[in-house]
């Protein structure tokens, strides 16, 4: 008679526990309560620091938040765009989409340093970052929701992964789909976290080609846009301009309003208001508040989860500038 353990059921039953303990662990990887033993006042440190520095200027919420979203889409949310360059790899921060536009480094130093002295050693730059851009978000007058943690730190980088891998404001609809889509991120994902340009500024350089080559934009927009934005490719090019012209230090749903409107800053905002697939949601959202701020707290957690490092991989670097 043949034994249980060689018959097919316990084959069977055997292959569905290891399939319940891989799915049951890759979904558990980040949780909310990660650092509840290990660092209590987590939440109270990150937040003090960052109202800070948003008392000291307001538009600090905004590169917080910014910071975030470009670590994530650049191998995952592992705190790379942080560390500075080596003799072994040039980072992040010098790539096209980051360099004299990315900023906040500081900020995310002091709160570094405050978390540092609550619980050294134990919580990771890139969670610190999922922290920050939560609390500046709040600050601003925009949704709550929980951060799951459990993120390390990656120990390198390179300036061609963010170059490649985050997408340009020159980018057509289906190009923004696309990257995000390659993320797991859906078309509405990607409408309500470009929700985020309803705060921060973006430079003429940025915005150029949009004022003086496109005819689906607001002309009075173009007129006021265009007296801090010269034409010639070289003049002007760090000078700023609101992405959300009505309320830039608000988190609310004046970016959708003004998609409608046809005053959306950049090219690439306007793509998602041009009589393609994006259209029905962006009327949606700049109808609704209260759709826009919980598909956008759904899609962050979304975002927050690309590809982290997880157990024994990275580390939990002590200056987010270099690897330990
Ligand atoms: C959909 C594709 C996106 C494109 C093409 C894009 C592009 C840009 C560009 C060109 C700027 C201005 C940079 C400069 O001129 O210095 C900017 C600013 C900003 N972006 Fe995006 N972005 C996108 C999505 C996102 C997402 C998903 C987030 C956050 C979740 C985000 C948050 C921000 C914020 C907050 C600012 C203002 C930063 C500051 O004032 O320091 N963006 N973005
Ligand atoms: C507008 O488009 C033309 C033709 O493609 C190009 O040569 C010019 O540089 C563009 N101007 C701006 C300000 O981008």
């Amino acid at each position: 008679m043949a034994s249980f353990s060689s018959s097919p059921s316990f084959m069977a039953i055997v292959t569905l526990a290891f399939l319940v303990l891989f799915i049951g662990s890759s979904s558990a990887q980040l949780s909310t309560n990660f650092y509840s033993n290990s660092c209590p006042n987590l939440f109270t440190t990150v937040k003090s620091a960052v109202q800070s520095a948003i008392s000291k200027e307001a538009r600090m919420g905004a590169s917080l938040l910014r910071l975030f979203f470009h670590d994530c889409f650049v191998n995952g949310c592992d705190g790379s765009i942080l560390l500075d360059d080596t003799s072994s790899f040039t980072g992040e921060k010098t790539a096209v989409p980051n360099l004299n536009s990315a900023r906040g480094f500081d900020v995310v130093d002091n709160i570094k340093s405050a978390v540092e002295k609550a619980c050294p050693g134990v919580v990771s730059c890139a969670d610190l970052l999922a922290i920050a851009s939560r609390d500046s978000v709040v600050i601003l007058g925009g949704p709550n929701w929980n951060v799951k943690l459990g993120r390390r730190d990656a120990k390198t980088t390179s300036k061609s992964a963010a170059n490649n891998g985050i997408p340009p404001p020159t980018s057509n609809l289906n190009n923004l789909i696309s990257r995000f889509n390659s993320l797991g991120l859906s078309s509405k994902d990607m409408v309500a976290l470009s929700g985020s340009h309803t705060i921060g500024q973006a430079r003429c350089t940025s915005f150029r080609a949009r004022l003086y080559n496109e005819t689906n934009i607001d002309a009075s927009l173009v007129q006021t846009r265009r007296g801090n934005c010269p034409r010639t490719a070289g003049s002007g090019d760090n000078n700023l301009a609101p992405l959300d012209l009505q309320s830039p230090t608000a988190f609310d749903n004046n970016y959708y309003k003004n998609l409608v409107n046809r005053r959306g800053l950049l090219h690439s905002d306007q793509q998602l208001f041009n009589g393609g697939s994006a259209d029905s949601i962006v009327r949606s959202y700049s109808n609704s508040q209260s759709s826009f701020t919980s598909d956008f707290a759904a899609a962050m957690v979304k975002m927050g989860d690309i590809s982290p490092l997880t157990g024994s991989n990275g580390e939990i670097r002590k200056n987010c500038r270099k690897t330990n």
